[in-house]
């Protein structure tokens, strides 16, 4: 599996259950990356998605322990078993986790990969994404040029679990 993040110098994801800001050009990557492939998202993720719809164009599977949540055009499952059970029906580097913190936390041990979008600032935040830049097993193998939007830097990174 493969995990993709927008994450801040403190490696902040999110605030109030909203991002901490919305780059054209990382919201275009993830799209590229994940469209015709099957996203991972925890129930709090989705509802922050337009409309509260499933992403067009990919697999959206929702995590909720709710038996009663129901979303038309995704897939939803209650617990981690059942997700793993729902994954068998693809290929494994198809998948991609995209948050939130929880789901990170609870999928970072399946995952070999990590697209992260590090954004040069430092947010108030509530919700955060697993340092890879302090993890033994994880090193930074890739790292695009200088970014801006506006008067914000950052950076595509690429992460991969040490072999
Ligand atoms: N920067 C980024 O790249 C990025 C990406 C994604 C999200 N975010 C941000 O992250 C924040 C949301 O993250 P979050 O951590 O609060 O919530 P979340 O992970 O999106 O969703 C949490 C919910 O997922 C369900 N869940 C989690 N583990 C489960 C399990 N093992 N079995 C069944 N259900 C499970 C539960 O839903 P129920 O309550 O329905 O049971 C839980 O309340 C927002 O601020 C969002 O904008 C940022």
């Amino acid at each position: 599996m493969q995990l993709i993040a927008a994450v801040d110098n403190n490696w902040a994801i999110g605030f109030q259950n909203s991002l901490l800001v919305r780059i054209p050009r990382d919201q275009q990557m993830f799209r590229e990356m994940t469209e015709g492939k099957v996203i991972v998202v925890g129930r709090k993720t989705f509802e922050t998605f337009p409309q509260k719809q499933p992403l067009k164009n990919r697999v959206n599977i929702i995590l909720s322990r709710d038996q009663k949540y129901k979303v038309k055009g995704a897939e939803v499952v209650h617990s981690m078993d059942e997700l793993l059970e729902a994954l068998k029906n693809y290929d494994n580097r198809d998948v991609f986790v995209a948050g939130g913190a929880g789901v990170y936390e609870q999928l970072l041990p399946y995952c070999d990969t990590a697209h992260i979008t590090k954004i040069d600032y430092t947010y108030q935040a509530d919700a955060y994404c697993p340092r890879l830049d302090t993890m033994a097993d994880w090193h930074c193998t890739a790292e695009s040029e200088e970014q801006t939007y506006f008067d914000i830097e950052y950076y595509f990174q690429k992460y991969e679990r040490k072999k």
